[in-house]
């Protein structure tokens, strides 16, 4: 799910929320795939915890604290 710039993602750690700015050349196209985030501009992969996998990902990605209150979700 996208909300603003930020993606929430269900993920196998549970929710996360990171920036959907890509930190390589700032397009918004962060996605979840494999359990992991991924750019589409030019293949950025960053793990759950938006370390840099690969060189594009290298400054890796800004990750939001997440907290759960029922069904409620809040990121800060
Ligand atoms: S802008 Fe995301 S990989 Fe280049």
């Amino acid at each position: 799910m996208v909300t603003g710039n930020v993606v929430v993602a269900n993920t196998t750690q549970g929710y996360v929320a990171v920036t959907l700015v890509c930190s390589h050349e700032g397009e918004k196209r962060i996605q979840l795939r494999n359990n992991e985030f991924y750019c589409s501009a030019h293949g950025a992969r960053y793990d759950l915890n938006g370390k840099g996998l690969n060189s594009e990902g290298s400054h890796g990605l800004t990750i939001y604290t997440i907290s759960q209150s029922g069904n409620i979700l809040t990121i800060s």
